[in-house]
């Protein structure tokens, strides 16, 4: 498997090739099964759906790697509390207010209240031809906690900031419990069959220099070594969204295998400083829905600066529901192009 191999840095000339939100509204095959499910969580629940939307970029785009078609929220979902995806409006979590709330969580319940990503893992792992990686994936527990504290208000996600400073203990088993959640569901993702793992940190960015060591990067290492007791070969991308300079200080502390950089990161400074680690990143999504002479030339010097490095080719957020699908198979050749170039140099 490609991606393996270049997270186990034992292949330096390919570019493994995958994006984030890869299953998603930009394709119409998705957009039609979507149609069948009122409720996304069903969606995500029903594992025949699960696979065939998880395979649908790979059938259209011969992409290196699969993400398992699920979300962050299941964790919250699995604990107890209500979750609900409005149209057009995000996600809205049944907000914590008070310490009554671990009443109503159950840290037991998730292993049985997943069963159904579990087993659409496994049989997605069938389907899936055997040169193909297939990643899971969690939200870390401040990106979770964000949604959990502020509910239905998350501009900025004053609420969850609020607590940290305000009920900072109330705040500390929040994170305590969400780190214990994410060990379990990760072990069983993996039990399951996936190949590679990515932590999503989406809202980093909004803690403090202080605030991002004890809430990003100390629950992340928690996670990592934990799932490395009991499998040490596991790859695992981290991806602590708009950390800046901080994520030098993340990669180094948390020992994840991977950094996935978001678009405002200039990686070839963080290649410079950490060459050793593999990078994974980070075209601008928005950069889709321009012409395309553009597009390749950012493309280009995406790939240029990465040359001498360890790098897995993806977009620095998801991919945006606007992108025309062309665009993405366009994306793929410009990058398969470059290799087969260096290649036969
Ligand atoms: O292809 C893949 O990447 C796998 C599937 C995946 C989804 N969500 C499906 C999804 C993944 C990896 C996620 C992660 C996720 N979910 C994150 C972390 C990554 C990031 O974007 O920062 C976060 C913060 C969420 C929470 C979430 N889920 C939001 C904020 C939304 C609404 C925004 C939106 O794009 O609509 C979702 C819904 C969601 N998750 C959709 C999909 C395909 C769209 C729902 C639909 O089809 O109606």
């Amino acid at each position: 498997m490609l991606l393996i191999n270049k997270l186990n840095k034992t292949n330096q000339s390919d570019i493994p090739i995958w994006i984030m939100r890869q299953a998603g509204r930009y394709l119409p095959e998705y957009r039609q099964l979507r149609t069948k499910f009122p409720s996304f969580l069903d969606f995500c629940y029903t594992k025949d759906a699960v696979t065939e939307v998880t395979l649908q970029p790979i059938q259209r785009f011969d992409l290196d790697a699969a993400i398992i078609f699920s979300d962050i929220l299941i964790i919250p979902d699995a604990l107890g509390l209500d979750v609900i995806f409005k149209e057009n409006e995000g996600p809205i979590v049944e907000k914590i207010t008070t310490d009554k709330i671990f009443q109503k969580l159950n840290l037991e319940h998730i292993i049985s209240y997943l069963q159904p990503v579990y087993q659409a893992i496994k049989q997605t792992r069938v389907a899936l031809s055997d040169d193909k990686a297939l990643i899971g994936f969690c939200g870390a527990p401040w990106t979770l906690a964000c949604y959990m504290i502020s509910g239905q208000n998350i501009q900025n996600f004053y609420d969850a900031k609020k607590m940290l400073y305000c009920e900072p203990v109330l705040f500390q088993k929040i994170i305590d419990l969400l780190t214990e959640a994410i060990i379990l569901c990760l072990k069983q993702q993996i039990k399951a069959g996936i190949n590679a793992i990515q932590i999503f940190d989406s809202w980093a960015g909004l803690l403090p220099p202080d605030e991002f060591m004890r809430f990003s990067i100390l629950p992340t290492t928690k996670i990592v070594k934990m799932i490395r007791q009991d499998y040490p070969n596991i790859p695992i991308i981290g991806f602590p969204r708009g950390g800046g300079e901080k994520i030098i200080s993340y990669t180094k502390h948390t020992q994840i295998s991977a950094l996935q950089c978001d678009e405002f990161t200039q990686m070839l400074d963080i290649a410079k400083k950490i060459p050793d680690t593999v990078l994974q990143g980070n075209l601008d999504p928005l950069l889709l829905l321009g012409d395309d002479k553009q597009l390749i030339h950012k493309i280009n010097i995406l790939l240029n600066q990465m040359k001498p490095y360890h790098f897995i080719f993806n977009l620095g957020h998801g991919i945006s529901k606007h992108t025309d699908p062309d665009k993405v198979k366009l994306l793929i050749d410009v990058i398969r192009n470059f290799t087969n170039d260096r290649k036969n140099q």
